[in-house]
């Protein structure tokens, strides 16, 4: 297998070196990959996940794009699947960040191993990726495990991604990275996962012709109604609150203990790095988790260049910010 994983490791260097590439200034090379644009270090991995992962009916997958919602996405779900082992005072989320207990297959599970050791997970099993869904292992598609996207006015997510990258995660050594260079990235789709246009409609197409398959989520939409919302992913599940529950207030307890602010506030999540390919501090992911904070930082022509990239890429597809 040693041999193998060598010669695979070859054909990948080739493949990289063959693919369009994109570089941004103290941003990691993203090369073109099936049609987006996937950083290059995580390319290998993407690859073995394709390869090797076997999905099972049970699995349940979370999608998003970067800056999206993800970590409050895993809380939520993590807490919905789990209430009748854990309640508020015992959840492993008092003990473990988000990531931890949800992993990425491209930067946690197929990062330092090509074929990791999923089998043995306890049921149902749970995991997330940013990875356009065209690109998505045939056995996550074949197989009847559930996946739920959650999607952000990417004018937002822009914003959000500008702030993790330039304040929290970029090291000393490297340049700045300057906001009207993530807004150009962004723009012509060359940042990471995207285009965020193709991203978001593989994922919004396919939980429209098969809305059993794939559940489509809005942070915006659980912004102005979580309890709706829980209800809504608790039923695509096939695990939806009882009548008791509902009375006795469990999902306002989910989504209490989901907020920011406790998220934020839990020692684990104050202080730490987690490692997804990139060593990232853990309190990078708790900023404000407002809708609308791209009014403070862009401007109006970067606004009217976004929504009419939107207007004309999302739009007549029926999907809306
Ligand atoms: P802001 O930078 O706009 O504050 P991701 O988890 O996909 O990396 O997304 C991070 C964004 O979600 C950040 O947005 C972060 O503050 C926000 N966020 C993190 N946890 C949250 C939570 N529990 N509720 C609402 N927003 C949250």
């Amino acid at each position: 297998i040693a041999g193998t994983e060598e010669h695979d490791r070859k054909a990948i260097d080739e493949l990289i070196a063959s693919l369009p590439q994109s570089k941004g200034q103290g941003f990691p090379c993203r090369c073109l990959y099936q049609n987006f644009w996937c950083p290059v270090f995580v390319l290998p991995n993407v690859i073995a996940f394709q390869r090797h992962f076997e999905a099972k009916h049970k699995d349940i997958i979370l999608a998003s794009q970067p800056k999206s919602g993800t970590t409050w996405l895993k809380a939520l779900v993590f807490s919905i699947v789990n209430r009748s082992r854990f309640g508020i005072s015992n959840t492993p989320m008092l003990t473990c960040n988000p990531h931890d207990l949800i992993p990425f297959f491209e930067f946690q599970l197929y990062g330092s191993k090509m074929r990791p050791d999923l089998d043995s997970l306890a049921e149902p099993r749970l995991f997330a990726t940013h990875i356009p869904y065209p690109s998505l292992p045939e056995s996550i598609k074949q197989s009847k495990c559930r996946i739920i996207y959650i999607c952000r006015n990417p004018l937002d997510a822009m914003v959000s991604s500008w702030h993790f990258l330039l304040k929290k995660a970029r090291s000393e050594d490297q340049p700045e990275w300057s906001l009207e260079e993530q807004f150009e990235a962004y723009g012509q789709g060359k940042f990471s996962y995207g285009p965020f246009w193709e991203q978001m409609l593989g994922y919004w197409k396919e939980s429209l012709e098969r809305p059993h398959k794939v559940l489509f989520l809005k942070y915006e939409d659980l912004m102005e109604d979580i309890v709706e919302n829980l209800k809504k992913v608790a039923e695509f599940l096939g695990l939806p609150f009882t009548k008791e529950e509902e009375e006795g207030g469990v999902i306002e307890e989910i989504a209490k203990m989901c907020s920011l602010k406790t998220l934020k506030d839990i020692e684990v999540n104050k202080s730490g790095k987690i490692p997804l390919v990139i060593e990232f501090e853990k309190r990078s992911f708790f900023r404000k988790g407002e809708v609308g904070d791209w009014v403070n930082h862009l401007t109006p022509s970067m606004v009217d260049h976004l929504n009419s990239i939107m207007q004309e890429k999302i739009s007549p597809f029926g999907l809306q910010f």
